[in-house]
């Protein structure tokens, strides 16, 4: 199998230049392209002071920083990637941009390269088709940020060939990443529960279950992180939480579109507001609900076929931070409560039976392992 010598990353934005960074840090050669030079240049300033504040916290030395630069080029000319083996594609999530950039590197780039898009919303398959080579084409889906965040979704489509899947699991490898191979499905693995997650706290807050604080609180106890739901889409952005959920909820049914008070929220431009007192009677039930909603949703997908549940647990301990991934809470809990608290979700939407939960309550409960849902074709 040929090497991973020279890798491109498009878009020197956000995700393409935390991307170029790791690449770097990790010892290959990058180039990244963007369209007007002082694109370019915001997004090498980036990568230059983030490097620049590892060395103040003692994580590289001013030589290795020095080191990860050089092997770090950006420009505005394309065909500087064209003899490169893959190409990133983390330009914005705009579907005529994209496929005009992929219509764009098929023609340009070599026999030999494989085209990755990094997108979040589109099936990576539409844009695999609008190139002479789909079996040279994948999904590889970043979280932010993706010099720091170890998890990478390995997204190939129908079409993609066995060999180009080995080449990206081999170039995820040599920049540092813990891949999952996912099937081509909206929000892929991690943001199919995790959109939900976000958007289930702020359903509880609109149906008046609990207070903002409560709802935080259960969410941190539930699945053992230091951020709840509402801190962290105020961190990363309502809008960004809104777009993903408007999504997935026209992919795959009303369960997972967005709340009206989510998007209200978005309009009013304003952050959730933090403050007010947990009233910890409330705590268990919005737990509940929290757990029907991930570990529904996490067994769905696994019945699909989009990820193992080694993977899901995975995605989620490595992705999102979780301390236990949603099938070891699964067997944390027990079946009977996460049986119940699934039933309470699929009663609310039909679209969301689980199999693998459903097939749970009718084991006899003398012979019932913890749950382990199992993997259907
Ligand atoms: N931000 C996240 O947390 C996150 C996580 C995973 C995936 N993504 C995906 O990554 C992609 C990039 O997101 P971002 O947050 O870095 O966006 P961004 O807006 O920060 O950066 C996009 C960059 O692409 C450049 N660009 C636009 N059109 C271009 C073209 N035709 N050729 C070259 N460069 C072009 C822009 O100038 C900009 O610098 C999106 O598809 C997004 O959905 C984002």
């Amino acid at each position: 199998m040929s090497q991973i010598n020279k890798i491109g990353v498009i878009g020197a934005g956000n995700m393409g230049s935390g991307i170029a960074q790791k690449i770097a840090q990790e010892g290959l050669n990058v180039v990244v392209v963007d369209i007007k030079d002082e694109y370019v240049q915001s997004g090498l300033g980036i990568i230059e002071q983030l490097l620049g504040e590892g060395v103040e916290r003692k994580i590289f030395t001013p030589e290795q920083v020095k080191d990860v630069l050089s092997r770090i080029s950006g420009t505005t000319d394309f065909n500087a990637v064209a003899d490169a083996d893959l190409v990133i594609e983390a330009v914005f999530e705009d579907k005529q941009v994209k496929s005009d950039l992929f219509k764009k590197l098929d023609q340009l780039c070599a026999e030999k390269t494989i085209l990755a898009t990094n997108t979040s919303s589109f099936f990576v398959g539409e844009f695999a088709r609008l190139t002479s080579r789909p079996d040279r084409f994948i999904g590889l889906h970043y979280f932010y940020h993706p010099a720091k965040n170890r998890l990478l979704e390995v997204i190939p489509h129908e079409g993609t060939s066995r060999e180009t899947v080995e080449k990206s699991l081999l170039a995820a490898k040599l920049h540092g990443k813990t891949s999952i191979v996912v099937k081509d499905a909206p929000g892929f693995a991690v943001n199919r529960f995790f959109v939900p997650f976000l958007n289930e706290a702020t359903r509880m807050l609109e149906e008046k279950i609990a207070n903002i604080p409560t709802i935080e609180q259960a969410a941190k106890r539930a699945f053992k992180i230091g951020m709840g739901p509402f801190e962290l889409m105020n961190v990363t952005g309502i809008p960004i939480a809104v777009h993903a959920s408007t999504t997935l909820g026209n992919e795959l049914g009303p369960f997972y579109a967005t709340a009206d008070i989510l998007k209200a929220q978005m309009k009013k431009n304003e952050n959730w507001d933090l403050a007010g007192t947990v009233d910890e009677s409330k705590i268990a039930a919005v737990m509940d609900r929290f757990y029907g909603v991930c570990l529904g949703v996490a067994a769905s997908l696994v019945d699909e076929g989009v990820a193992s549940i080694e993977d899901t647990d995975r995605g989620a301990k490595i992705g999102l931070r979780w301390v236990m991934g949603p099938f070891e809470i699964m067997n944390k809990i027990g079946v009977e409560r996460t049986f119940t608290a699934v039933e309470a979700i699929t009663q609310r939407s039909p679209i969301l039976a689980p199999r693998s939960v459903s097939s749970m309550e009718a084991t006899p409960s003398s012979t019932r392992e913890a749950a382990t849902p199992r993997q259907t074709p």
